[in-house]
C-alpha cells in the first residue's frame, strides 16, 4: 500500500483551516529550486535558455537546511525540492532526509537521468514521493522533446527502481500537439507501473529574470502547445477510467477556460506555495514572475511571509496583466489545495481510490 504519511494531514488541515477562517495566511507546499543547472534541453523548457542562471552562486547544504528550519517554523505540508535537474546535485539526498526529520513530505522532481543510480547508492533512502517527466510511451519521441538519447530508458529504469522501494511515484507528462493521441496509452502505461500521472498540456511558459523575460524557443511556431479544449475534453474521458490520473476537473477546466484571468478560479499561488531559488531568494506572487524577491537568508522567510509588503501581493491574486491566461501547473494544483471542493475531490478522494487500487 503507498503511505499516506497521517503527520501531514494534520499539518495541511491545521494550516488550511487557519488561512480559510482566521484569515491568518499559511502556506501549504513549498518548492526548492536547488539547482537552475540541467543536464538536459528540452524543447519547450525556458529554464536551459538562460544560460546566465548556471554562473549564479547556488546555496550551499547548509544555507538550504536554513530555510528549510524556516519552512517547518510555518508548519509547511510538503517542500518539493527541484531544479533545473535536482539529482546533479550530490547533496539532494541529504537534502530530502533532512524536510523528512521535520516531519515534512519530501518531494523531488526529476527528469530521471540519475534516479535509479541514486537509488540504489542508498543517498534516496529518505525519499517517499517522486515525480518523474515521461512524455511519451515511444522511446524516440521522448527523447527527442528531451533533447538526450536514452532518456526515455533510464527514466524507466528509474521509475522501476523507486516503485521497486514502494516510493510514491507520479509520472509528469507534457502534452503537445504531436503526443495528443498519447493521453490514454500514458495514463494506462503508468497504471501498469503503478504509477500515478499528472498530464499537463505544453505551455508557453514566459520568464521574468532580472528584468527582462525568456521563454523556449520555437515554443509557437514548432506548435508545441496543443489544442486546450481537445486537452481538456480527453482529460475528462480519462478521469473516470483512470483513478491513477492525478489531473482533476478542475485543473481541466482552469485551462479550458483561458486560465488565470479568464476563469472564476482566482490564482492562490502567493499565499499557498513558497518558491525559493537555487541562490535563496524568495519569489512573490511566483516563480515565473517574481515582483518582490527576498534573500531569505538574510530575511527568514517566516518573517517575510507573513509581511505587509506579501499581504498586499496576496490580495492581488491574478490581478496583474501578466497574468492573463496563464496555467502554470504548480499555481493551478496550488491554487486547487486552497479550495474545499477540490480539496476533497482531488486531495482525498481520487489519492485514496488510486492508493486502493494500487496497493
Ligand atoms: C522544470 S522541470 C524540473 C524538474 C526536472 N528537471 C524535470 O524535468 O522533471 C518541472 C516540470 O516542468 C515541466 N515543464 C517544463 N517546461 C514545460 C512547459 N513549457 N509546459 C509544461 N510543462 C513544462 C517538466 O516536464 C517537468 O515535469
Ligand atoms: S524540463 Fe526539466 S529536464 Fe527539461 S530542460 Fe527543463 S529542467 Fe531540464
Ligand atoms: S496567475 Fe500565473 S503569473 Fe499570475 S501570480 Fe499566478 S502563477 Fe504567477
Amino acid at each position: 500500500m503507498n503511505r499516506i504519511p497521517k503527520l501531514n494531514y494534520t499539518r495541511f488541515i491545521h494550516n488550511w483551516l487557519l488561512s480559510r477562517y482566521a484569515k491568518i495566511p499559511y502556506p501549504l507546499n513549498a518548492q526548492i529550486e536547488i539547482t537552475a543547472r540541467c543536464n538536459f534541453k528540452c524543447g519547450f523548457c525556458g529554464i536551459t535558455q538562460n544560460t546566465d542562471l548556471y554562473n549564479d552562486r547556488e546555496m550551499t547544504t547548509e544555507e538550504i537546511k536554513r530555510i528549510i528550519d524556516q519552512l517547518a517554523d510555518l508548519k509547511i505540508t510538503t517542500i518539493s525540492v527541484t531544479g533545473g535537474e535536482p539529482l546533479l546535485r550530490k547533496d539532494c539526498g541529504e537534502i530530502i532526509s533532512y524536510i523528512r526529520k521535520h516531519g515534512c513530505i519530501a518531494a523531488l522532481a526529476t527528469n530521471g537521468w540519475f534516479l535509479k543510480e541514486r537509488l540504489l547508492s542508498g543517498v534516496l533512502n529518505k525519499l517517499e514521493y517522486v515525480m518523474v517527466s515521461l512524455d511519451s510511451v515511444d522511446p524516440e519521441r521522448h527523447d527527442r522533446y528531451r533533447g538526450v538519447k536514452g532518456s526515455w530508458q533510464r527514466a524507466i529504469e528509474g521509475i522501476k527502481e523507486a516503485r521497486r522501494r514502494n516510493i510514491t511515484t507520479i509520472i509528469s507528462s507534457v502534452i503537445t500537439a504531436e503526443n495528443f493521441h498519447e493521453m490514454e496509452a500514458l495514463a494506462k502505461f503508468a497504471r501498469d507501473l503503478g504509477c500515478a500521472i499528472e498530464i499537463m498540456p505544453c505551455e508557453d511558459i514566459v520568464r521574468l529574470e532580472n528584468g527582462k523575460t525568456f521563454r523556449a524557443p520555437d515554443i509557437q511556431t514548432k506548435h508545441w502547445v496543443p489544442n486546450l479544449r481537445k486537452w481538456g475534453r480527453q482529460i475528462r474521458n480519462l478521469i473516470p477510467r483512470y483513478p491513477n490520473l492525478t489531473t482533476d476537473y478542475f485543473t481541466a477546466r482552469i485551462v479550458e477556460e483561458g486560465g488565470f484571468g479568464y476563469t472564476s478560479f482566482r490564482c492562490n499561488v502567493a499565499k499557498a506555495y513558497i518558491f525559493v531559488r537555487y541562490n535563496g531568494e524568495g519569489n512573490w506572487p511566483c516563480k515565473i514572475h517574481p515582483i518582490l524577491r527576498m534573500n531569505l537568508l538574510k530575511y527568514p522567510v517566516n518573517k517575510v511571509y507573513r509581511s505587509k509588503e506579501i499581504s498586499q501581493i496576496m490580495e492581488k491574486s491574478d490581478s496583474y496583466p501578466f497574468c492573463k491566461g496563464c496555467r502554470l501547473g504548480c499555481a493551478v494544483v496550488a491554487t486547487l489545495t486552497t479550495k474545499m471542493i477540490s480539496v476533497v475531490q482531488k486531495f482525498v478522494f481520487r489519492v485514496f481510490l488510486w492508493s486502493v487500487k494500487v496497493g
